[in-house]
């Protein structure tokens, strides 16, 4: 989400003839926050300090900090002198008419400047809905982020085509909380039939994913429709957090371990393609060592493709935060491992079918190693590739021939 807002941004700047900048006299430096876990925030604050250091060598540098931090750490902020500006995440014209009162006056403001502007990118972000209206006790979106606000189809459309227009070869339709989409709006649109409009809409368009979803709203129907539509992706990232019903509760997670199994289950018949991956959350403040057992043996049973996970961090101002931070860090990081470990050994498995399969790819450029002749893409079910071509596909679809897998990845070449 903050990566498509900061695309709009930036496409604003540009638009108004501004340029990137290479070295450290921009005229404007923008921070696009995220305040999820405090390592985000904890980063913005250190860098802030660089950005202060050449403020001083460079008096006219405006700094701007926006998004979810810009919120939750707004008392912090105001104290600093050297920043220009403060403006939440919750609404992305709010964050562009504020970053304009930062531009200086020479510059010409046009007429539809606040209106849809995109960066180029091979992936397009479209964010459908904003904020959240559930209550995850460890959860800051809510607040940074505000109640949930579906935009009307209308607007998703327009901005699926601005991307298009600029080049983008795959669309991302975005959500905090991606299913309960529509059920704010008059309408009463629901997730699938928004996902089906867009896919109807632009035919040249040969892949759309959407993130992300919470267990509780996965329906028959929503996997029924997703599965009959050949351009979507087959991917479905479904957070689950925790194997333990008490761990569960405790996060008002609204879902019980036997609905996480019974919604994998549905995605597993009537989308058998496609593949899943979750976020796991370790060192809840009331997960015990049988609780941690049971997301292992939860992860164990549901034969994942992906899986996100990230040590508890307490966030001010959420529901969990009184209750502390009561595990020890180590004890976080060796339950981290033993899940890393399970993992490992799932994905060594489950990658290995892929050999000689013939994937498609959507390739983003060179190999990071540097080694000639080798790129990098994504496979439709979300697989980093790595293959060899005899010519540079960079920003195009091409069938690759899987021949190794890793844990993490899949290694072939261009056919
Ligand atoms: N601590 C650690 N992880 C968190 N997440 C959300 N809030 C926290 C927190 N306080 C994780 C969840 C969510 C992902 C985006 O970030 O797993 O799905
Ligand atoms: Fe946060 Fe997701 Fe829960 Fe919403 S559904 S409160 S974004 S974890």
């Amino acid at each position: 989400m903050n990566g498509a807002d900061s695309d709009s941004i930036e496409g604003m700047l540009l638009s108004l003839g501004m340029e990137k900048a290479t070295n450290g006299t921009a005229d404007l430096v923008l921070y696009n926050t995220c305040a999820v876990r405090d390592k985000a925030e904890h980063r913005m604050v250190s860098e802030l300090g660089e950005v202060a250091k050449a403020k001083r060598l460079y008096p006219s540098m405006k700094i701007g900090i926006l998004g979810c931090a810009a919120e939750s750490l707004r008392p912090s902020l105001e104290n600093r002198h050297y920043v220009d500006l403060i403006q939440d995440g919750k609404d992305l014209e709010e964050m562009k008419e504020a970053v304009l009162t930062l531009l200086p006056d020479e510059i010409e403001l046009t007429p539809d400047v606040l209106s849809t502007h995109r960066a180029g990118h091979l992936s397009g972000m479209v964010p459908v809905i904003r904020g959240c209206s559930y209550m995850c006790s460890y959860c800051i979106v809510p607040r940074t982020r505000g109640l949930q606000r579906s935009r009307p189809l209308e607007e998703i459309l327009q901005e699926t085509e601005a991307c298009l227009d600029k080049g983008s070869k795959e669309i991302y339709l975005l959500g905090q909380n991606f299913l309960a989409y529509g059920r704010d709006l008059r309408e009463g649109l629901k997730p699938e039939e928004m996902v089906r409009a867009v896919h109807d809409a632009f035919p040249e368009c040969r892949r759309i994913r959407f993130l992300t979803s919470h267990p509780h709203d996965v329906t028959r129907s929503f996997l029924e429709v997703l599965s009959s539509l050949p351009r979507v992706a087959p991917y479905f990232h479904l957070p689950f957090q925790s194997g333990s019903d008490a761990v569960l509760k405790a996060m008002r997670r609204i879902t019980t371990r036997a609905v996480v199994e019974k919604k994998m289950g549905w995605i597993r018949e009537i989308w058998p393609q496609a593949s899943i991956s979750t976020d796991i959350i370790i060192g809840f403040p009331t997960e015990r060592a049988s609780d941690f057992d049971d997301t292992l043996s939860l992860v164990d049973s549901l034969d994942l493709d992906f899986a996100y996970s990230f040590l508890y961090s307490p966030r001010p101002q959420t529901r969990a935060w009184e209750m502390g931070d009561p595990i020890p860090h180590t004890e976080k990081v060796d339950r981290m491992t033993r899940l890393q470990d399970l993992l490992g050994s799932i994905w060594s498995r489950k990658n290995a079918q892929w050999i000689g399969n013939t994937v498609s790819v959507l390739v983003e450029g060179p190999e990071k190693s540097g080694k000639a002749n080798r790129f990098t893409g994504r496979s439709p079910s979300w697989h980093p590739v790595h293959f060899t071509s005899d010519i540079d596909p960079t920003g195009t679809f091409v069938d690759v021939k899987i021949e190794r897998s890793g844990k993490t990845s899949l290694g072939g070449v261009h056919v």
